[in-house]
């Protein structure tokens, strides 16, 4: 068994911050020595890392609910890695965990940081390492709290989700579906519509690059819009604003089609209808939620377990793939929750 010390740690740092899209030139890939983890701390090979639309929020110098990462700094994912050394107690080799380990190899985590990397153990018998970065993990979670305690469904209502067959829209439908809620989603493409509504059991899917999302809205939501899921922003916002019910509740989770402009955020035009309905329009972030995951987790691995819920990964090999990788998520080519898988 190699000690850390045989490893070379490849990483990826942020060389510069992106005017649009992200190309490689705004990254920097360095190799470093492994060490030892000091005392209270572990050493984390990673196996699996997240990829998040937020991160080209972080690779903005901008104020958020999270500073940005700094030029020169290992790119910040979260990902599910294996302990292979530890001066803790609470972690044993072997162990598998979930936490903020960066986009590299392995990741030293000292004793002083395991709280802010959001460091815990896994069970690997309630799901798999990559639907613990799905339904189990954070976007599982941005659904579940952005819908039930934002979006309160009740049983009967209409709740429509954007980004529907990406990592967030997936749990939202089928735990709208599971509370009673008539589900709708709003996808780009035939086979990403097809599929939430054949194998997730969505009522309806809007296909937005190749539909009228208003019409479509029309027909799928002839009651109107209850509760909106909004992941994407944009036009697409406008249009279900147009179609919600008295008191709705539109959750803004993201506005993925407004992240790499480079001329000011479009915002919603159709804002008076918030008035007109008596309706309101809240923000999350799912961090503001930590307390309560272990609820959700609990209630999600029993979805999982009897069916109700399922969860699809898009997994992509090796480190160096990163950059482009990344693209996927904002150009839709990404089918599930993507995932990059960075050991076996
Ligand atoms: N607030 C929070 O705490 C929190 C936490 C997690 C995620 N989020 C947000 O939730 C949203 C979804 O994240 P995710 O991780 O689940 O990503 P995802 O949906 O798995 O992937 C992104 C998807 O966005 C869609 N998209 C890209 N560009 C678009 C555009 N211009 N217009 C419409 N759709 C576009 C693409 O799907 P199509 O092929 O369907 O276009 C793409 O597959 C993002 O806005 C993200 O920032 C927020």
């Amino acid at each position: 068994m190699p000690t850390p010390s045989d490893l070379a740690n490849r990483q990826i740092r942020l060389a510069s911050r992106p005017t649009g899209l992200p190309t490689r030139d705004n990254w920097r890939f360095t190799t470093e020595a492994v060490t030892e983890p000091a005392e209270g701390g572990v050493l984390v090979k990673t196996l699996y890392l997240s990829l998040d639309p937020a991160m080209r929020g972080w690779m903005n110098d901008v104020k958020s609910y999270i500073p940005p990462v700094g030029i020169g700094e290992v790119m910040r994912a979260g990902g599910i890695g294996q302990v292979i050394a530890s001066k803790n107690p609470a972690f044993a080799v072997g162990d598998t965990v979930s936490a903020t380990l960066g986009v590299q190899e392995y990741a030293l985590i000292p004793q002083e940081q395991h709280k802010r990397s959001a460091l815990h153990k896994i069970d690997l018998s309630v799901g798999s390492a990559t639907q613990w970065l799905n339904v189990l993990g954070m976007p599982g979670m941005t659904g579940y709290f952005g819908l039930m305690d934002v979006g309160q469904p009740q049983p009967g209502q209409t709740v429509v989700v954007s980004g529907a067959a990406g990592a967030v829209g997936q749990t939202v439908g089928q735990l709208a579906k599971i509370k009673g809620c008539r589900a709708v989603g709003i996808a780009g493409g035939k086979a990403k519509c097809d599929w939430v509504v054949n194998e997730l059991g969505f009522d309806a899917c809007i296909d937005y690059k190749s539909g009228n999302v208003r019409e479509g809205l029309k027909t799928h939501c002839p009651d109107g819009v209850d509760v909106y899921f909004d992941n994407v922003g944009g036009e697409i916002l406008d249009h279900v604003l147009a179609r919600i019910t008295r008191k709705a509740r539109i959750i803004i989770c993201g506005a993925i089609s407004q992240y790499n402009n480079t001329a000011p955020v479009q915002g919603p035009k159709n804002y008076l209808s918030l008035l007109v309905n008596r309706a309101r329009m809240e923000g999350i972030v799912v961090f503001d939620y930590a307390d309560r995951y272990h609820l959700a987790v609990a209630e999600m691995a029993g979805y999982l377990k009897d069916g109700r819920m399922k969860s699809k990964e898009d997994v992509v090999e090796g480190l160096d793939t990163f950059p482009e990788t990344l693209l996927k998520l904002f150009n839709g080519e990404n089918f599930g929750k993507l995932v990059l898988q960075v050991a076996a």
